[in-house]
């Protein structure tokens, strides 16, 4: 059990900003010690919660639009137009706003109502677009980014999924961050994987430290990704290969060592043990990561170093996921009742899991 700290923190440390855009980065690394007992590893979270709004989408909003200004392939005033989970629109939104170009994004159906809010409250046009239908349908997201971008002089298309300002932002920053934090210790680094943007970032970073980090990316069983090849390529099925557009270009598989995947709700079910055992506020897909760390973590060393990264914060789903009603509304009656009955399960719940890839394949998809 950790020791309550006697002290506040030294305030000789605390810092001055000259500008908001300077509170994107540098976010903290904090030991578990609740969720971990019994372990013989180290287990870190990475609280990407803690940047300007809320999210590790900030690092790459910033990077995508400082790029593409200084490229000249965003124009003075020009819109911004791009897909995501929310986070993205809202880091796009910050650096956009900040130097004056107006953003619209297609979100996924999963919007949660605070990011909603909070994007109508930053002045972000929301667009409807699906990410379930085939590529060339006009309905398809990303076309639907990409026609708002046509439709102003000077529109611009982001694209998070193939811009590699993505992943540079995480290799500037979040990777020399872990790198630092934990002074060369890290083993294993977990990300949840959409984009690819943070696992094949910071990755690619921490893997020119030490090639023996072991990357790790996780996902649902019932993820979009998961309805592509991209698993069984990964785990070398014969017969099975990369299409166009399957999946993200930063997904980098020259950097990702291993896929784990989780259901959802024993990620939901781990993102609420970690609020109240540990007072640890996480959103759920760092609660994903943090599920397959604490599996892995069982089985590993005493000296390995484990850091999850948590790309936001539970206070984004305390409409949805962290919420009792939603919760027995979406499918999910019996954890609530669990919750509701103190009783939740310290037990590992394991999906479907691929083995490590290796180097040849790697270079073979390059
Ligand atoms: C909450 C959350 N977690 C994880 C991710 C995945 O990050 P990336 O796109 O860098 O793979 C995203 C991206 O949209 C996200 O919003």
């Amino acid at each position: 059990m950790p020791a309550l700290p006697p002290v506040f923190p030294d305030p000789t440390r605390s810092q001055t900003y000259e500008s908001v855009l300077e509170l994107i980065g540098n976010t903290p690394l904090v030991k578990l010690n609740r969720l971990t007992e019994g372990l013989p590893a180290s287990v870190y979270v990475k609280l990407d919660g803690f940047n300007l709004g809320g999210s590790s989408k900030d690092r790459i909003g910033l990077n995508i639009v400082r790029e593409a200004v200084a490229s000249g392939r965003l124009l003075p005033g020009g819109r911004i137009a791009d897909t995501g989970a929310g986070n993205t629109a809202i880091g796009i939104a910050l650096a956009g706003n900040a130097t004056g170009h107006p953003s619209s994004s297609v979100p996924l159906p999963t919007l949660s109502p605070e990011k909603a809010n909070l994007l109508a409250f930053l002045g972000v046009e929301l667009l409807h677009g699906r990410p379930d239908v085939p590529r060339d349908d006009p309905e398809h997201w990303a076309n639907v980014a990409r026609a708002r971008a046509a439709s102003e002089e000077r529109g611009w298309w982001s694209h998070q999924e193939s811009n590699h300002d993505n992943p540079a932002a995480h290799i500037a920053s979040t990777g020399p961050e872990i790198w630092h934090q934990t002074a060369g210790r890290v083993t294993h680094f977990l990300a949840q994987i959409a984009t690819g943007g943070t696992v094949s970032g910071t990755g690619a970073y921490l893997h020119r430290r030490n090639p023996e980090i072991e990357v790790i990316a996780t996902d649902y069983p019932d993820s979009m990704h998961s309805q592509t090849n991209l698993y069984r390529v990964a785990a070398r099925e014969p017969g099975f290969e990369r299409l166009e557009h399957d999946w993200p270009e930063n997904i980098d598989l020259d950097v990702i060592d291993r896929f784990e995947r989780r259901d959802r709700e024993a990620a939901i079910e781990l993102g609420w043990r970690a609020a109240r055992e540990e007072g640890l506020l996480i959103g759920v897909s760092s609660a994903l990561s943090l599920r397959v760390a604490l599996d892995l973590a069982a089985e590993a060393r005493e000296d390995d170093v484990f850091v999850v990264f948590s790309a936001d914060s539970a206070r984004d789903y305390v409409s949805r996921e962290y919420n009792l009603g939603w919760l027995r509304e979406n499918g999910y009656a019996a954890l609530a009742e669990r919750i509701e009955r103190g009783e939740l399960s310290a037990a590992p719940r394991t999906g479907g899991r691929t083995p490590r890839r290796d180097g040849e394949l790697s270079r073979s998809l390059a």
